[in-house]
């Protein structure tokens, strides 16, 4: 199941669970970490939080998540959030016992903020989320705010963003840095300007109806962990939960079509980071300690796919 055929190796969150992991053996998801080419663990199971940005909303989300064993949480300054999850985690961590090391936090740089700013971005993020520093700094997007995409500037404003980026990791701000909704094109631009820190995460929009192959290899050859967005296809669309084939397999399973989603990715390695409000969904998608045979795997991978000839 957690085949290190790739440069990422996984391995157990907590002494308590020593769970051989193989492949015929079930092993408690949420207690999964993946091991970044930094060195630090990061849970593969985490808290999606777009759009949740009313504090009563967040607190209880945060609750709800903290309690069934979330310990990852994933931000962004264009949630607009920042200050409401560093407002509910200085109240929440004590309820659970915990401390600021026990969860890893995520956040990411707006795209009116690539460039020179990026290094004062992220200490603004720092404050709102009312810490020292960050688990994994990302820069959200490409993309540039006020920059056209054929504007040769836009890699000159990338590149500034990573350098700062690199200064951020090696003052202790940021644990770790990476990208998002980066191709392998981006990515190879910035692997070439080579600034001897190399992204430890591509976070990309990833469910069965949605995923480039090519990208994993890429990233999966470079050492580079893919973490999925829009797992459950994103808030609003239910075209991937009320796919017939996606319902059918979790029908035979037992579970439900988000929980067979999320397994789909974590089975192949890929960390996720569902967004859900309620209980009954937090504690359905960090509940992944089941195995989606190879034969249902093939065809989730081939879902709305023209099959090879
Ligand atoms: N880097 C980027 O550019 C980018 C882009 C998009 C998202 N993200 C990150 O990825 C996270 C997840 O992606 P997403 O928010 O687009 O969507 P998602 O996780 O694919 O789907 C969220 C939607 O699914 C519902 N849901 C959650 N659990 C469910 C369950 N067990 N059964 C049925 N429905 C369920 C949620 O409803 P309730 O809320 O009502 O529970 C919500 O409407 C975001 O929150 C954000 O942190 C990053």
């Amino acid at each position: 199941m957690f085949s290190l055929n790739f440069s990422l190796n996984f391995v157990l969150m907590s002494s308590l669970f020593l769970i051989k992991v193989s492949h015929q053996e079930t092993v408690l998801a949420k207690y999964v970490k993946v091991e970044l080419n930094s060195g630090d663990l990061m849970p593969l199971i985490g808290l999606g939080t777009s759009r949740l940005n009313e504090q009563e909303l967040v607190r209880n989300s945060l609750d709800f998540a903290l309690a069934s064993g979330y310990r990852l949480i994933d931000s962004a300054a264009v949630y607009r959030n920042e200050e409401l999850i560093g407002k509910a985690l200085k109240e929440l961590l004590p309820k659970y016992n915990l401390t600021r090391k026990d969860v890893f936090i995520t956040t990411k740089l707006a795209p009116y903020d690539q460039g020179e700013t990026a290094y004062m971005a992220l200490e603004r993020s720092l404050k709102n989320l009312n810490t020292d520093y960050v688990d994994l700094y990302l820069i959200h997007s490409p993309r540039v705010v006020g920059v056209n995409l054929s504007d040769s500037q836009i890699s000159q404003r990338r590149d500034q963003s990573w350098q700062q980026l690199v200064r951020a990791k090696k003052n202790g701000l940021t644990k770790n840095i990476g990208v998002s909704n980066y191709d392998i094109e981006h990515l190879s631009e910035l692997l070439k300007n080579d600034h001897a820190v190399k992204p430890a995460v591509n976070q990309v929009k990833w469910n069965p109806h949605y995923h480039q192959d090519d990208l994993l290899r890429f990233c999966q050859k470079e050492g580079i962990l893919l973490q999925a967005y829009s797992s459950l296809g994103g808030t609003g669309d239910k075209d991937l939960l009320n796919d017939e084939e996606i319902k059918k397999i979790a029908s035979k399973l037992g579970k439900s079509p988000a929980q067979v989603l999320l397994r789909w990715a974590f089975q192949e390695n890929i960390a996720v980071i569902p967004k859900a409000r309620s209980k009954e969904h937090l504690e359905q998608n960090i509940d992944l300690n089941f195995i989606i045979p190879e034969a249902d795997m093939k065809i989730l991978n081939s879902i709305n796919r023209i099959p090879l000839p």
